[in-house]
């Protein structure tokens, strides 16, 4: 699940967006300028060229709840609850549909996992989850749209993760979305991933305002970004190297924990049985004062840990162990976790100041991407936020991450 280049952007977003996501994402580039005003830059993502109708869109995005402002659009000739959208997502390994209203209200949301595949091969062989979203998009979209009780005559546009992700897989989602939208003379609201990430919070935070600082955190993705608006965002910081998710991942495996729910979760999970004192990891990139992050640093120092331990990396499962070496296992696990988390908590501190000298009003940090569903992420990232005065905006985890 790590995916490393931002592409464009765009609406409603990744499954996470629709089911797990959310929904409603932003624009165009162009067609966001029409609600940010015209010369702002767009720092954040790229623009993408979909040409819908403009009438369209803008009552969708206004029925969508990620509109920032009314503005000087007078052109919105639907109710919020009467806009439904259908996304697509298949930008990794599981395919996913869902349904939802203007309002976001979901209506439904179906997953196919290839978890299986996952564990079984230890990675996403994207060929092989190619077809796999081939074999099953159809019948996930059909159930998507049963579950809700509505047809594509329903429908008021169509969402499809347009990236970032693995192009064949994306593919498959695109091109199931134009079949509908062809079919049904629908706009296609294509959505980026990270965007989807920051803007889900404003499905389950009806009250979140821009400008908001968020942290998004994922298998492929560090980011620090400063939402002026939707499709106005400023990079505040990013990974040199590897995403927090990588480092969780890796470590999971290394520590032989059971992957079939995805190494962060396991790692979580050993790391309440762990002392987060019993080993000394260096935080990285104090020498740097920026809000940069890195954490292919640290990745090496668990490796160093683990074979000084004597702890084997291969065929290594935690199942088959002694409870000595779990216990070893689990303080490793712990010490992790807690350097990881405060490189996060150092850099959020840092772009919280930044945050603050640009927008003095911003309220919130947005803490959103998979690894946001970590308990003792959000709990450390409390601190951190009530310490400045802000509030912390977390979706619950089946929205943090790409895929329940
Ligand atoms: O956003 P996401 O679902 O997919 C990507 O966009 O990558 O994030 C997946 C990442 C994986 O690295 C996964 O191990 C991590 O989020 N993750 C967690 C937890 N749940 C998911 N990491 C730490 N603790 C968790 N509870
Ligand atoms: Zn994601």
């Amino acid at each position: 699940m790590a995916f490393s280049t931002l592409a464009s952007p765009l609406w409603l977003s990744r499954s996470a967006f629709f089911l797990k996501t959310s929904l409603l994402h932003s624009g165009t580039r162009a067609l966001t300028r029409r609600f940010t005003g015209p010369g702002q830059p767009s720092t954040f993502f790229s623009p993408i060229s979909l040409k819908p109708s403009f009438k369209h869109l803008s009552a969708i995005r206004s029925a969508s709840g990620i509109v920032a402002q009314k503005s000087s659009d007078s052109e919105w000739s639907l109710a919020r609850e009467d806009v439904v959208i259908l996304g697509i997502e298949t930008s990794c390994d599981d395919t996913a549909a869902a349904v939802v209203r203007g309002n976001g209200e979901i209506l439904s949301q179906v997953v196919s996992s290839q978890a299986d595949l996952l564990s079984r091969y230890g990675g996403v062989a994207p060929k092989m989850a190619e077809e796999g979203h081939s074999l099953v998009i159809n019948q996930v979209v059909q159930q998507a749209l049963d579950n809700a009780k509505l047809t594509e005559k329903n429908l008021s546009a169509v969402a499809v993760t347009i990236g970032p992700g693995l192009s064949l897989c994306l593919r498959v989602g695109v091109c199931k979305a134009r079949r509908i939208a062809g079919k049904f003379s629908l706009p296609i609201i294509s959505v980026h991933h990270m965007e989807a990430h920051a803007l889900v919070a404003r499905l389950v935070e009806k009250d979140l305002q821009f400008p908001f600082l968020a942290l998004l955190i994922s298998g492929g993705h560090n980011l620090l970004i400063l939402a002026h608006g939707l499709g106005h965002y400023v990079q505040l910081g990013t990974t040199i190297d590897d995403a927090i998710g990588e480092a969780y991942d890796k470590t999971a495996r290394w520590l032989g924990l059971d992957m079939r729910k995805g190494g962060g979760p396991a790692l979580e999970e050993l790391a309440r049985e762990g002392d987060a004192k019993a080993i000394k990891f260096s935080i990285p990139m104090r020498q740097h004062k920026d809000c940069n992050f890195s954490y292919a640093g640290l990745k090496t120092q668990v490796r160093i840990a683990i074979e000084s331990k004597n702890l084997s990396v291969e065929n290594n499962s935690i199942s088959s162990t002694s409870s000595h070496e779990r216990r070893l296992r689990a303080d490793i696990a712990a010490s992790f976790q807690r350097v990881a988390v405060l490189h996060l908590e150092e850099r959020c501190e840092r772009a919280i100041e930044w945050a603050m000298n640009i927008e003095p009003s911003i309220k919130c940090l947005v803490v959103s991407g998979g690894v946001a569903s970590n308990q003792y992420v959000r709990t450390r990232l409390n601190h951190v936020v009530e310490k400045n005065g802000l509030q912390l905006v977390c979706p619950p985890p089946s929205l943090c991450t790409d895929n329940v």
